[in-house]
């Protein structure tokens, strides 16, 4: 039991994230034990709990996140911070995120059985030329410039992706970005309000959902986004949407997704696939424009992996690798003990919330050698920022392909990227975000 356990508020506390992720500080305590208990003081940005057990080490993780029935995902849902009442919990208890076998097996296959492997390969072939889309846009015809990578390379990626999988017009695809900016603004205020979609230009569906817009108090706060309130507008576009599908199919995968019909599984309902396009919203955009960059950054620092990339594009799916290694986009997550039991030597009782450390698995000395070394070659890498288990990502591929299509394409076109501020990360100890990541940029002869 570590006793000072106000030298554990860093763990949680929001604010601490903007000084950078705490690498170092999660190996001095994953030094000492594979699992800790962590107290949770009420801080500025933290609203306090019951405290939670932190698991530190690679091992112990896998064995938390492949064992659902113990380390259940629906009880206390995902996430490091508890809902904020039980009507909030039974709402993100729809999401598949946050459900157990048997209800999350059964829409699990059916979200599987729309991702073919033809849905793939042409979402693929998509992302190469979203990849030479967005680099075109940053040269114009100069031969060198200044960008804010984050916003003017790695945000639109995901964005035109998600758009791609949900076969939905093109300009409609920055709801996506105001409403994950919504969800990371319940951290950090400088996402709170985010305004990039254009009304004039958006589709009729997008003008009727967002007459349902929840608006900001008298602070500038909006609604928490946990709750179904807070996400009106977004609701009434995936209904929208789905009506759509279901009578004008095209050939994405949401219109393959409400097309099934299977004697086991049955069909996805109206409601379903409204939950299910909250998570890709989010889950498939936030954590791509954080992890781009967190890439970059690694390239930025270890200037030699950019040159062997650039002498050798068959390195990318390595250096990709190693990049959400090193990243890791998201920190961590979190599971329901369902029933007293001994791990890791110490007692967990029912109840009690276990929270798996990505961040500090990924750094775990007992399987990745020198572990703060950005190493492109590193084999075996076996990472767990997609997760582990039953809810391993289920846009693994896709986050991989839009992240080998990006930094093949800056590879080829620019002969050299440098910083020329720091980055701003965001306040936020959920996911590792980047919000901005100023860059100076030179292109090939
Ligand atoms: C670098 C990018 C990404 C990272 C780091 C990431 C990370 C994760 C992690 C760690 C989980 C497991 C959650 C748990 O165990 O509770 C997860 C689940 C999920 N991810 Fe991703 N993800 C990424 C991109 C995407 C994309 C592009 C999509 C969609 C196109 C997506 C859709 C999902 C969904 C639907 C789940 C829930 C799966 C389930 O509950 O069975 N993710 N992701």
């Amino acid at each position: 039991m570590i006793k000072d356990q106000d030298a554990l508020e860093f763990l949680y506390d929001p604010m601490h994230y903007e000084q950078g992720a705490p690498v170092d500080a999660l190996g001095s305590l994953r030094e000492q034990a594979a699992i800790i208990w962590v107290e949770e003081h009420a801080l500025p940005q933290w609203p306090g709990g019951r405290g939670f057990w932190l698991v530190l080490r690679h091992a112990e993780c896998m064995q938390v996140l492949k064992n659902a029935r113990l380390f259940s995902s629906q009880r206390g849902a995902t996430q490091l911070r508890d809902p904020g009442s039980p009507e909030d919990l039974a709402y993100v208890q729809k999401m598949m995120l946050n459900m157990d076998p048997p209800e999350h097996t059964r829409l699990r296959r059916l979200l599987i059985n729309a991702f073919n492997s033809k849905a793939i390969t042409q979402l693929e072939l998509q992302i190469n030329h979203h990849a030479r889309a967005i680099v075109d846009r940053v040269i114009g015809d100069a031969t060198e410039g200044e960008c804010d990578f984050v916003k003017d390379i790695a945000a639109d990626m995901p964005l035109l992706c998600l758009a791609d999988i949900f076969g939905l017009p093109q300009q409609d695809r920055y709801l996506m970005f105001d409403w994950a900016n919504r969800v990371i603004g319940y951290q950090d205020p400088d996402y709170a309000v985010s305004a990039a979609f254009d009304q004039r230009q958006g589709s009729d569906m997008a003008r009727e959902a967002l007459a349902l817009r929840p608006q900001p108090d008298s602070e500038g706060r909006m609604p928490d986004p946990r709750s179904r309130h807070g996400m009106n507008d977004l609701y009434r576009y995936a209904h929208l949407l789905a009506e759509h599908k279901r009578r004008d199919p095209g050939d994405d995968v949401v219109s393959t997704l409400l097309a099934q019909v299977d004697d086991v599984d049955g069909k996805v309902s109206v409601e379903e696939f409204e939950n299910m396009f909250w998570l890709f919203a989010v889950a498939g955009n936030e954590t791509l424009r954080n992890g781009i960059p967190g890439g970059m950054i690694a390239l930025l620092q270890h200037p030699t992996a950019w040159q062997a990339l650039q002498d050798d594009p068959a390195l990318a799916p390595g250096v990709i690798e190693e990049m959400l290694r090193w990243w890791t986009p998201v920190m961590n997550f979190r599971r329901t003990a369902t029933r007293d039991t001994e791990f890791a030597g110490e007692s967990i009782k029912e109840g009690d919330k276990v929270v798996v450390s990505f961040l500090s698995a990924n750094y775990d000395e007992q399987v990745y050698p020198h572990p703060t070394e950005f190493d492109i070659h590193r084999e075996p890498n076996p990472h767990l920022s997609f997760g582990y288990g039953p809810h391993f990502c289920i846009g693994a591929q896709l986050a991989g392909a839009q992240m080998r299509a990006i930094f093949l394409e800056l590879t080829r076109r620019f002969d050299s990227i440098e910083a020329i501020a720091p980055p701003r990360y965001l306040r936020s100890n959920f996911q590792r975000g980047v919000k901005s990541l100023p860059v100076r940029w030179r292109v090939r002869s």
